[in-house]
């Protein structure tokens, strides 16, 4: 493999608190080796469009702290053609860039498989999404930040709910994956979490409602993962429950964006400093095409294939212990 002297960073897809502390780590880290970084930004809009400036130690001082991502970052497009690749590659060649790091979610990974496939460029990927929904990894970084987020939202809805005799819908974000709804549902005593991985034909609204929940206590929250797939997010399940629940009183609230600002958490900036880290060992160690996670507290190199099309399955364990607390 040839040796690396220039490495080129860039932060993908939708952004995640710690990314920032996730940069800082591959920058200075990639320093300490002798190497040279140059940061991309806007992701592969960037890379494509050439906007490539050198990162140095003091260009990530005052970073870690800070949510969103300094290298900006985007949605891509353009990069999923081959013309798009193409012009990355360009700018890859022209900056002498001998390897790529990511950091994004699923979609950045696949960019980052599919480019590797077209090229020779070794690319290694850091799992960066609020969403979790990466195979191979405990966690993502930006989730803890996120998750911590949304419980802390719901606390307040609960004073409201509690005060009004109401059922609140909440929803949070998590694409296709229901980590965030059901931990915090865990996290904020909600009375239950409605997550796209139920693939039970049990109709979720009727379940919890057939609880009598509403006997015992005076006010629900139910946390609603916003399941992009089937469109059944919160507004959908108060639709149901003002028609076929009349005697409920009963209000929605999206979450949105909040969800991804904000200041990390220190699980976040501990995972995002320790995963740039190792990015820059596993280039040091010739590995390419890989993701590189945490799992049982040790870093694992997941190949892309496996972490980016393997389903990330919710523990059982814990749809049970929302289950058993919530009665
Ligand atoms: O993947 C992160 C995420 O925040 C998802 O949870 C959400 O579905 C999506 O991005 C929103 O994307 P955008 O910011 O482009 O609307």
């Amino acid at each position: 493999m040839k040796e690396i002297k220039t490495i080129g960073v860039l932060t993908s897809g939708g952004d995640a608190p710690g990314m920032n502390a996730c940069i800082r780590a591959v920058t200075r880290a990639a320093i300490y080796q002798g190497w040279k970084v140059m940061g991309i930004y806007r992701g592969y809009e960037g890379l494509i469009a050439d906007d490539v400036k050198e990162l140095t130690t003091e260009s990530v001082s005052n970073t870690i702290q800070r949510g969103g991502t300094i290298l900006k970052t985007a949605r891509s497009a353009e990069f999923m053609t081959p013309e798009g690749k193409k012009k990355a590659y360009d700018t890859i060649v022209k900056h002498s860039i001998d390897a790529l790091i990511v950091i994004g979610g699923n979609g950045s990974l696949s960019g980052a498989q599919d480019f590797a496939k077209m090229f020779d460029v070794p690319c290694i990927g850091l799992p960066g999404t609020i969403d979790n929904d990466l195979y191979g990894t405990d966690m993502t970084i930006g989730y803890d930040t996120a998750l911590n987020t949304i419980v802390e939202c719901v606390d307040k809805i609960r004073d409201t709910a509690n005060s009004h005799d109401r059922i609140f819908l909440v929803e949070c974000m998590g694409r296709d994956a229901g980590f965030l709804a059901q931990n915090s549902a865990i996290a904020s005593g909600a009375e239950a979490a409605i997550i796209p991985e139920d693939r039970s034909n049990v109709d979720q609204l009727e379940k919890f409602i057939g609880r009598g929940i509403r006997k015992s206590k005076n006010s629900s929250i139910v946390i609603v993962s916003e399941s992009p797939k089937d469109g059944k997010g919160a507004q959908y399940y108060a639709d149901r429950v003002r028609e076929e629940y009349p005697q409920y009183d009963v209000r929605v609230s999206i979450l949105g964006h909040l969800q991804r600002g904000g200041t990390p958490t220190a699980t976040d900036r501990i995972l995002a400093s320790r995963l740039g880290v190792a990015a820059i060992g596993a280039l040091n160690e010739g590995q390419r095409n890989v993701m590189i996670g945490v799992s049982n507290d040790k870093i694992v190199y997941v190949p892309f294939s496996r972490a980016i099309k393997m389903d990330k399955p919710i523990d059982k364990e814990l749809i049970d212990v929302l289950g058993i607390l919530s009665i």
